[in-house]
Parts: C-alpha cells; structure tokens; sequence
C-alpha cells in the first residue's frame, strides 16, 4: 500500500515536473552581426592570430547572448560567418578551423575543454551558453582528417565544413550541421557528400537548423518540416539581399509562411555588401525584424513565438483552376527579373483583375490602388521555367511589382521607393507544386506583419489596406522535383530519394537527457 501510494506520488510528481517544464511559448533571439572581418590575405595567418580575430568576434557575440539571456531569451541564434567572416581560400581558412566532435560524444566543452584537442571557440560558445542558461547557436568552420581509403579525400587530407553548431543551457554540443548547399565560390569548403538532417528536441519545440542558401533547395531544407515535423527552423546566413523576389526580410518571413514553422534569421550586418536583414517569423506573420542599410550597428531582436505553431494546409491551385480568364485581350510583354525572362500585363486603372500566363502557370489578380498615379507603373507578371544564374533552381512565380520607371523596359529592375498603396489585393495562382511563398514588401524595404493572409484555396489576399506603398506582392514558388536531373519517373525518383533519406545521418538530443 506505502508503496503503490509512494509510486503513485513519484508519478505525480514526474508528471508535474515534465508538464511544468514543457513550454507552450518561448522567446527567441537573433542578432545581426557586424563582422569583424580578416584583412584580406592569400598567406594563412598563425593559428594565434586566427584566435585572435575569432576572439573579437566573439567579444561583440557575447555582449548580444548576455542581453539576450537578461531579457528571458531562451535561444539565439547569430550569423554565417560571424566569427571569422569570409573572402578565404581553402588554404588561408585552415587556421580558423577546429575539429568538432558528433553531438553523441555528449560533451560540454566549458566542463572539459580538452576532451577533443585544441577547440578554444568551442570552450567559449559553450561557456557562453552555459554562464547565461541560454541555447546559443552560432557558424563555425570544422576539419575532417581523411586519407587514401577514401576516393574522395581533398588533396590536403582533409575535408572543410561551413558548419553550424548549437549548445544547449547547460553548455552541452546538441548540433552540429554542414552546410549541404554551398554558394558559388565558396570553394574554400566542401560540401558533405549526404544532405545532414539535423534535428534536436527541447521543452520549446523542435528544432531544425540549415545554413543561407541551402533555403532554396529541397534538402534538407524541406525534409526537416515535412518528414521531421520541425517546429522551428534556426537559420544562420550570410545573405546578400536581391530585390525584388530575393531580400532577405522578404524571403525568409515568406518560406516561414510558406512551410508552416518558425523561422529564426540571423544575417550578418555588411551594407557595402548589401547584406542586412534578420527577422524572427511565425507562420501567420513577422514578429520581428530589421533592415539597416545605413549604420554599421550590430543589431538585437527578441520575440516570443508558440513552441508548437499551427498551419493550416493550402492547396495553391484551388482557387486559380476555378477562375476564367477575363478575355480583355491585354497588351502582354516580356521584362527581365533577376535573369529570368517574365510574362507581364500593365495595371492600367485604380481598380481591376488581370490574367497573365507562361507555360503552365496562370497568374490571377484583383486589386485596388489608393489611387492610379501618373508617375509609377505597376504590372503583373509570371514565370514559369529554370533559373541559371546564380544556382539552378525550376520556379512558378506570380508578381505584382513596381516597376521602376515609368519606361515599361525597367519592369524587374530592382527598386526600393513606391509611392502607390493599395486598398486591397487578391493574388493566385495555377501552381504546379505545393511549395510556395508568400511575400508581401513595402517601399523602404519594410515587411507588412498582420496586412494579409492565404486562404486554404490559395490567395493571397489583403486584410486592410497597406500601411505603406507596395513594392512587390509574389507567389514565388518552387518545383524541386523538376531539379532532379533524369528522365527517370517521378515514382522512381520519390522511392529513390526516400531511401536517400532513410540512410541520412541524424543527429538528435533530447533536452530530458
Ligand atoms: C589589418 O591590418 C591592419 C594594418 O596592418 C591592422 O592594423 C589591423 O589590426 C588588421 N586587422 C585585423 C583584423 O587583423
Ligand atoms: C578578397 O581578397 C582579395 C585578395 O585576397 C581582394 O583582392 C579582394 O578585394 C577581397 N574581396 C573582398 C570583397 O574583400
Ligand atoms: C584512414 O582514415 C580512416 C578514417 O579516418 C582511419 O580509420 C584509417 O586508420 C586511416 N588509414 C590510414 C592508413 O591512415
Ligand atoms: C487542389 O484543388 C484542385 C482544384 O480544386 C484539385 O483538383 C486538387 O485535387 C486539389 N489538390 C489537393 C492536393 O487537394
Ligand atoms: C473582379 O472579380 C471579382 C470576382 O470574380 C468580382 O467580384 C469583381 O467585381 C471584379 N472586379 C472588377 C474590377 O472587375
Ligand atoms: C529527357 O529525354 C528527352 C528525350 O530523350 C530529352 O529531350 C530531355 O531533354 C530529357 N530530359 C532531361 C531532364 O534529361
Ligand atoms: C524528439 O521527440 C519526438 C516526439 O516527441 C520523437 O519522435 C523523437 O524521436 C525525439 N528525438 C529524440 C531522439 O530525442
């Protein structure tokens, strides 16, 4: 009897403790970071010096991950390359790299430094993290010895991973990702020779974690959300904004909406590089963010998010399929966006609905201007085929954007003013896949949080009129599975990358450990 009430207490209690410690809501942290970067160099400087440069990074790291943590943050995320920054060569990268262990070692570097060599930034990042009871995500460069028994060993005997790391409240490494996906150039790392699908679980929700470009592709990007059931996405970058589909802001809040998860942005701060833009988004909209193209501030952004967003599905054909075409027999021409050449019509009144159509895809918009200036153009456009420049990728996009000038050969050309508000827009499309993004952008490069919505048979459709001129309101969608080069069936293919998949190394923790 004592012992079965003893039983039934301890489970009580059990059951108290892990219900306490399960979180419906957290706040998360991102910060942009102003690089302190390298001086430029085709000699690789001394691991000392190296050190030294990480160090004063990491100096200015510390000073966001304390005021985070002050401020109740549980996790923060920082930059792609904010602790050494970029422009090296294989060789004169080296000296900023350090072996990091797989998470299943089970190790906290600021309680055992030593355990695995020399690895200083790890020390320091899992100290960080474990002074400050805060989830610290940071990048990091890793070398993996190899030799002969592997036909794919680099000359040197080694591999060199663009990696992200995350260490828990307690210090402990719970993730390690190489970035799979890597960006023209960045040939000073090599690319795993698997897509790594990282996922570590905590008492706010499960995270995923992929690094900048890797966020056009299907993996691991997709399959972290879609077979993994992340919650929320940690997404160090080193982004270079693209007007107009392509700006960082716009982007990564539009894949957070498109894909049903948090998503939390950290970019590094490098206007003369067009690089700014971080935000932390929920599916339903921005919750914060930042675009700073004139000061060389770092910058810290807090929100609190739901551990376990809700997203309700879409189906992006829906509504398009059932539309007719208004037979106005408009004046179509063609216009360049980011190298891809579009189908537009020209918005003519204050008030009206357009079709446009390319290949497959046909584009639908209603809407109503504030009022029909003289001095902007505005056009519907659609595009449905590869991208070459800058990555190969098949997309179907739907856009109302700004054009430029009033000349119609500037529709595409990137613009940051508008003048024009609209009272209300409804956009959708014939989409041939159901990855699509929303995006909605105002003049200045400002986000528009709580002014519009999807609908469950995909428009994407104004709730209130705009608070400022619109530059750009897209459904820009992707068609991984066209990526996949073969003539093989698209049955095939799926089985194929199924057990791809299968196969994938994973690397999970759980916080109850
Ligand atoms: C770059 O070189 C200058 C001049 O030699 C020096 O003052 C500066 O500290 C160096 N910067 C770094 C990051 O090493
Ligand atoms: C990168 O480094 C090279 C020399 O190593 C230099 O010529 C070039 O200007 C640098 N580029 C940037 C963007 O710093
Ligand atoms: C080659 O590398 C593998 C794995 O890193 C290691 O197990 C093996 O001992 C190495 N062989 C030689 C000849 O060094
Ligand atoms: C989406 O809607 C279209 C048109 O109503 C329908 O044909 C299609 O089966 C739907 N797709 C899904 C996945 O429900
Ligand atoms: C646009 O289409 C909607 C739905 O079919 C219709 O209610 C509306 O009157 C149309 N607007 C214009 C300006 O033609
Ligand atoms: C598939 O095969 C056809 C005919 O053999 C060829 O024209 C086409 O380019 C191929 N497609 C791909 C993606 O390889
Ligand atoms: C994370 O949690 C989910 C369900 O709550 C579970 O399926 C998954 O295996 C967990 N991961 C690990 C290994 O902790």
């Amino acid at each position: 009897m004592v012992t079965s009430q003893l039983l039934a207490y301890v489970a009580l209690l059990f059951f108290c403790v892990f219900k306490a410690s399960s979180l419906d809501t957290f706040i998360a942290a991102v910060y942009e970071h102003a690089v302190v970067l390298p001086n430029a160099t085709l000699t690789p400087v001394s691991p000392e010096e190296a050190l030294a440069l990480m160090n004063r990074n990491l100096d200015l790291l510390e000073g966001a991950i304390t005021s985070a943590a002050q401020q109740g943050a549980h996790i923060i995320v920082t930059p792609e390359d904010g602790i050494y920054g970029w422009n090296f060569t294989r060789e004169s990268l080296y000296p900023y790299l350090e072996d990091i262990p797989h998470p299943q070692v089970n190790w906290i570097p600021c309680n055992n430094p030593n355990r695995f060599g020399h690895t200083p930034v790890q020390e320091r990042l899992s100290c960080l993290a474990k002074d400050n009871s805060i989830y610290v995500v940071a990048n990091i460069g890793d070398k993996k010895p190899c030799n002969a028994s592997d036909t794919q060993c680099p000359h040197d005997g080694h591999y060199q991973y663009n990696t992200d790391v995350v260490f828990d409240s307690q210090g402990r490494l719970v993730a390690r990702y190489h970035k799979h996906n890597l960006f023209m150039g960045e040939n000073q790392f090599n690319a795993p020779m698997e897509p790594e699908v990282v996922t570590f679980n905590t008492t706010f929700g499960r995270f995923g974690i992929f690094t900048c470009f890797d966020i056009l592709f299907y993996d691991p990007a997709v399959t972290l959300v879609k077979d993994f059931h992340v919650d929320t996405i940690l997404f160090p970058t080193a982004w270079m904004n693209v007007l107009p589909h392509l700006s960082a802001i716009e982007f990564h809040s539009a894949w957070a909406m498109g894909m049903g998860v948090n998503f939390l942005a950290s970019n590094t701060h490098n206007p003369s590089m067009k690089m700014t833009g971080s935000g932390i988004y929920a599916p339903d909209s921005a919750r914060a963010f930042h675009y700073d193209m004139k000061t060389e501030e770092g910058k810290l952004l807090l929100s609190q998010l739901e551990s376990h967003p809700s997203h309700p599905a879409v189906n992006w054909t829906s509504y398009a399929s059932s539309v007719e075409a208004p037979a106005t027999g408009n004046q179509e021409f063609k216009g360049i966006i980011f190298f891809d050449e579009y189908t537009f019509v020209e918005l003519t009144g204050v008030t009206a609905n357009y079709t446009v159509c390319q290949k497959d895809l046909c584009c639908h918009l209603s809407y109503q201007m504030s009022e029909k200036r003289a001095d902007e153009v505005y056009v519907l456009g659609a595009f449905d085929g590869l991208h070459t420049v800058e990555g190969q990728y098949h997309l179907q996009v739907c856009t109302l954007l700004k054009c430029k000038t009033t000349d119609l050969n500037t529709c595409g050309d990137s613009v940051e003013i508008a003048s024009t508000r609209f009272e209300m827009f409804s956009l959708s499309g014939t989409f041939g896949t159901p990855y699509v993004f929303p995006e909605v952008l105002l003049s200045e490069i400002q986000l528009a949080p709580g002014e519009f919505q999807v609908s469950s048979d995909g428009r994407l459709f104004s709730l209130k009129p705009t608070s400022g001129p619109v530059l750009t309101v897209t459904l820009f969608g992707r068609l991984y599975e066209k990526d996949w080069p073969s003539n093989t069936s698209s049955d095939l293919l799926g089985q194929a990358l199924q057990i791809m998949l299968a196969v994938v190394v994973l690397v999970v923790y759980s916080l109850y450990w």
